[in-house]
């Protein structure tokens, strides 16, 4: 896959904050949109996008954890909010806050998942990134991924207890308290 390759630049893009990052998928998450703000922040083209799997702009800084919490919520049929940081085409990243939902035909089922994204607060991101590190150490810190992301996921369950929160009030928290 294209990403395979790439190597981290470390420079950070942004993007307006009248601007939303919009993608939507089928039910396992394969690009079948993608908005001209998605197409020229990640730097790919519309072909390249559509029919890719979603995690095509994975960037290795994100913890399995709070993709699996993603996962969790929106195949259970609910919405999500969460910090994601993405990487470029060129290897550049992007921070976003990202509100991802299920779509549901007319018997229930889910056809698809939509997501829409807006340039996070500066201060939320700057409160995210060591959160995020530590969850990542401490998946990186076990040779079975799955048992790793299993303690990161107990870690995040237990930093939430201690504010009295779920993911998405933690993020909002976040945005709110600049
Ligand atoms: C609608 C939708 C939007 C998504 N947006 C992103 C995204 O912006 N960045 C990302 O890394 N993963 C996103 N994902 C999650 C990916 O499908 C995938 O779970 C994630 O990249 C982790 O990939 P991995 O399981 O290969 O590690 C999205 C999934 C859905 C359903």
């Amino acid at each position: 896959m294209i990403k395979k390759n790439v190597r981290l630049t470390g420079h950070e893009r942004t993007f307006g904050e009248d601007e939303i990052i919009v993608s939507k998928t089928d039910p396992k998450g394969i690009i079948t949109y993608a908005n001209q703000t998605f197409i020229h922040v990640a730097g790919y083209t519309e072909e390249e996008l559509l029919g890719a799997p979603h995690n095509i702009i994975r960037h290795p800084d994100m913890p399995h954890c709070v993709f699996k919490l993603l996962w969790d919520n929106i195949s259970a049929g609910n919405e999500v909010f969460a910090f994601v940081v993405n990487l470029c085409k060129n290897g550049d990243h992007y921070w976003v806050l990202a509100h991802v939902t299920p779509s549901f035909d007319a018997a229930g089922k889910i056809t698809g998942y939509h997501s829409s994204r807006r340039v996070p607060d500066r201060s939320a991101v700057e409160q995210i990134i060591p959160i995020y590190a530590s969850l990542k150490k401490i998946e990186d810190s076990n040779p079975d991924w799955r048992a790793g992301m299993h303690d990161a996921e107990g870690e995040l369950g237990r930093l939430l207890e201690s504010v009295g929160m779920s993911y998405d009030e933690f993020a909002f928290s976040l945005v709110q308290c600049v």
